[in-house]
């Protein structure tokens, strides 16, 4: 079978070994060159402790905001696959020639089938749904009671509205009380709108070139040495008001 080549993409390999890609629309690599693969386990598989937790809750709701070439699906696959719990994975993604390179170079996601505008499929227990479409409108279709957030969008200075305090606000009416939401960025911008939101902000583990990344959850008290530089940092709490000036 002929298979569908990307358009808005170049695939790239990084240090790990594993693929990631460039898009053409953002202008941005999809990971850290570092390692695709390394750094989803560690801001994502690791950040959100799935292992630890999905053994204590089934099911496991999971929702990642981008499916880009599918590295946070597989490593969370590969992670949770011989666990007892059921694992709901939700992922919101705008191009639909990410989803076909998911479904035409991953067997185990061969058979992925559109649904309306979702596709779907299930593998052992492993439950997968991609919401096709702007995530700022498809996440009205996502599940609650969410565990985990992979927050994976391109950069704020790319993807603005996908860091703005109203997004923070719709994420955190989707979480359980035990959710933890992490993410690979430590920018003061980003960190005002989580916590304007409700979130409760703790420094996340450094990465490649990276010093830090950053951890929400619901309860609990925010590292003071975060909101004290904040306080003082002159950085937008980013909306969906100053969005377009803020954006690259
Ligand atoms: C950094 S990449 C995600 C990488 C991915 N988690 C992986 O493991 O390969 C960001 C993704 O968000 C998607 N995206 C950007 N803006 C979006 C939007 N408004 N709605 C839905 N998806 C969006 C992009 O197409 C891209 O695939």
């Amino acid at each position: 079978m002929q298979k569908t080549k990307l358009k808005n993409h170049e695939l790239i390999s990084t240090e790990d070994g594993s693929m990631s890609a460039f898009s053409k629309t953002y202008g941005e690599n999809f990971h850290n060159t570092t390692g695709a693969a390394s750094e989803t386990r560690a801001h994502y598989v690791d950040g959100c402790k799935v292992i630890q937790r999905a053994k204590e809750n089934s099911p496991f709701n999971i929702l990642e905001v981008g499916l880009g070439l599918g590295v946070g699906v597989i490593e969370t696959y590969n992670a949770c696959k011989d666990l007892d719990s059921t694992i709901n994975f939700t992922t919101l993604e705008i191009d639909e020639e990410l989803i076909i390179h998911l479904k035409e170079n991953n067997p185990l996601f061969k058979d992925l089938e559109k649904i309306g505008q979702d596709y779907v499929c299930s593998v052992g227990n492993f439950n997968l749904v991609i919401l096709l479409g702007d995530a700022r409108v498809r996440i009205d279709d996502c599940m609650n009671d969410l565990h985990a957030i992979y927050q994976d969008a391109f950069s704020p200075k790319r993807n603005a509205w996908l860091w703005t305090k109203e997004w923070f606000d719709k994420l955190h009416s989707l979480a359980s009380t035990e959710c933890i939401m992490s993410t690979y960025s430590s920018s003061s911008s980003i960190r005002k709108s989580m916590l304007e939101a409700g979130w409760v902000i703790r420094k996340g583990i450094k990465f490649g070139m990276k010093r830090s990344s950053t951890r929400a959850y619901m309860q609990g008290e925010s590292d003071q040495d975060i909101i004290e530089h904040l306080k003082r940092s002159p950085a937008i709490t980013l909306t969906d008001d100053n969005a377009e000036d803020y954006h690259l």
